[in-house]
């Protein structure tokens, strides 16, 4: 045995392996609920819409130039329709209202780039431009009678914008996707139906509208043996109203590329500055959330796309990277609030006028209320997976008699950790059990109830939370310290409700709300996110 030789042959293996893992992705490719995705390119860099229902700004705009790596950098909706109190949190809600499945494209025509969807909840289609992706965004239309429901924006070669859509309906056999032609003044020009699901596809919605080639495609979500699964690609052999006569199924059940999670589905696809295609779906991974994977796709001569799948023909849980690998600013970093990033979103619109960026965040107390999820200025993080913390440092010697301040896990359930003022002093609590009823429009039923206490001095304290995503559930933990260095435990552990369709993942809120009276402050010196496996 030449041990020269056998030396020589692992260390090829080795530097293959090395090769192998740097040139290698694993899913998902971001950890954090980031569902209904459209994603396009302009140049190098490529852009991915979210939704995110009531949270705002909406419309979380994300940017890499790999398709791998991520970044938050922008919302194309930065407010919802303020008209409506309930987007405001002005004694009422919207919960799992807002903005669902919508649509970005860039007209190189009009050096514009476009968000366009439809506010559910308000039946009106809001349609946003900005000249850099990274804003200002501004209202460009509102289309108040039509709902582009789920819709997808294609923009023609001669500069022609279009919109495919759909219509909520119960029975799914009976769907149907509308092709409607928008304005130069982006307002709705003509529409026509132009297809209708029958019995073997069963339920169709999240369209999004391609022209590759010369031809025109409609990808669509299909949800055809059971809810979260399946995917249909629709062709037309005429122009953009159709005729749409043929149709391929592109995923069904499609194996779990997350271990534990559901089979892919909805999503975007997109071609590399190389002519290579990719597809970002969405894997269900309630109550944590939704999130995306990638997998290459490619064309047969007829023109029809297919995913490629790994051996077991499932959609694979590695592949080789789309393009070099490109770093963005990483998701979990320790953040001092020298601006406020776009990888936070409030719970509904927030009063801007009670936040301020002075040393660290300054949240003044925007509702008087004791229910959690009628607080005004939460500030949200989505949890990110399969494990993390978040973790504030919080100076609150500029509370008032009544106020709550802290942090809190929530989904439409909520437990929170908060440093309560009273009359007699200052103590750190603990909510436990704060639900809202999830069949009958997603109010308050249980405001919590106080599960340990105790006082607490100074004028500083530091809170963390810990979110385990074990697939289908998730578990949180907290602590607090004195020093910022010894944590201990306090509380109960947070369990997120999943007993119905709330479209949302768990996040984390950093709160402070009077139950008093306005008028007290605290503020975020220090914000920090780590992520473990
Ligand atoms: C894309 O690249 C072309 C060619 O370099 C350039 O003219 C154009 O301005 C670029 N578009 C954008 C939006 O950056
Ligand atoms: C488009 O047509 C070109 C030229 O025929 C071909 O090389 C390319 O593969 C086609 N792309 C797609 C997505 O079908
Ligand atoms: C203040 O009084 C309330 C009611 O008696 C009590 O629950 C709370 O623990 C007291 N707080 C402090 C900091 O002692
Ligand atoms: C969370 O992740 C960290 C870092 O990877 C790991 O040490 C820890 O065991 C994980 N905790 C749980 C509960 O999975």
């Amino acid at each position: 045995m030449d041990i020269m030789c056998s030396f020589a042959h692992i260390a090829v293996f080795l530097v293959f392996a090395v090769v192998n893992s740097q040139n290698t992705f694993t899913q998902p490719i971001i950890w954090q609920d980031l569902a209904d995705i459209d994603v396009i390119r302009v140049n190098e860099t490529f852009y991915y819409s979210a939704s995110n229902m009531h949270f705002s700004p909406s419309a979380p705009l994300l940017r890499s130039w790999d398709l791998v790596n991520w970044e938050f950098f922008a919302h194309s909706l930065p407010t919802l329709d303020k008209d409506y109190p309930k987007f405001n949190l002005e004694g009422t809600s919207a919960y799992n209202q807002g903005v669902y499945a919508s649509s970005i494209a860039y007209n190189s025509h009009k050096g514009l780039y476009y968000w366009v969807g439809c506010l559910v909840g308000t039946d009106k289609t809001y349609i946003y431009t900005a000249r850099d992706p990274q804003g200002p965004w501004e209202e460009a239309s509102v289309i108040s009678d039509y709902c582009y429901y789920d819709d997808g924006i294609l923009i023609d070669d001669d500069g022609a914008m279009y919109v495919a859509y759909g219509k909520w309906v119960p029975n799914g056999a009976d769907a149907k996707i509308w092709v409607a032609r928008l304005t130069d003044d982006l307002q709705h020009d003509v529409a026509e139906e132009v297809f209708q699901s029958d019995e073997e596809i069963q339920y169709i919605e999240g369209a999004r509208f391609y022209k590759i080639n010369g031809t025109y495609y409609i990808w669509l979500v299909n949800h055809h043996s059971e809810f979260g699964q399946g995917q249909i690609v629709l062709k037309s052999s005429g122009g953009p109203f159709g005729p749409y006569d043929s149709w391929r199924r592109v995923l069904g059940s499609s194996g779990n590329p997350i271990p534990g999670a559901g089979s892919p589905l909805q999503g975007g696809i997109v071609d590399t500055p190389n002519g290579d295609w990719w597809y970002i779906a969405f894997v269900d991974m309630w109550p944590a959330g939704r999130y995306p994977v990638l997998a290459p796709i490619i064309w047969d001569d007829d023109g029809w796309p297919s995913v490629v799948f790994d051996g077991e023909n499932n959609w694979g849980s590695n592949y080789p990277y789309p393009l070099v690998k490109h770093e963005t600013k990483p998701l979990a970093r320790k953040d001092d609030f020298s601006e406020l990033g776009s990888q936070y979103e409030w719970n509904h619109n927030p009063d801007n006028s009670k936040w301020s960026l002075e040393e660290g965040l300054k949240l003044q107390t925007a509702t008087v209320t004791d229910d959690f999820f009628l607080a005004r200025n939460t500030l949200t993080h989505r949890i990110l997976g399969p494990n993390s913390t978040l973790t504030i440092e919080l100076d609150f010697s500029s509370m008032k008699d009544g106020d709550m301040a802290g942090l809190a896990v929530f989904r439409y359930n909520a437990d929170l950790i908060s440093v309560t003022k009273e009359e007699n002093g200052t103590s750190l609590q603990m909510i436990h059990n704060i639900a809202m009823d999830a069949t009958d429009g997603w109010h308050t039923v249980e405001k919590g109830e106080v599960v340990a206490s105790k006082p607490l001095y100074g004028s500083r304290t530091w809170l963390r939370a810990q979110a385990i995503n074990a697939g289908n559930q998730v578990v949180a933990t907290f602590s607090y310290s004195t020093d910022g260095i010894d944590f201990l435990p306090f509380g109960d552990t947070h369990h997120s409700l999943n007993g119905a369709v709330y479209f949302l993942g768990t996040r984390y809120g950093v709160f402070n709300y009077a139950t008093n009276e306005f008028g007290g402050s605290v503020t975020i010196k220090s914000l920090e996110i780590t992520q473990g496996e």
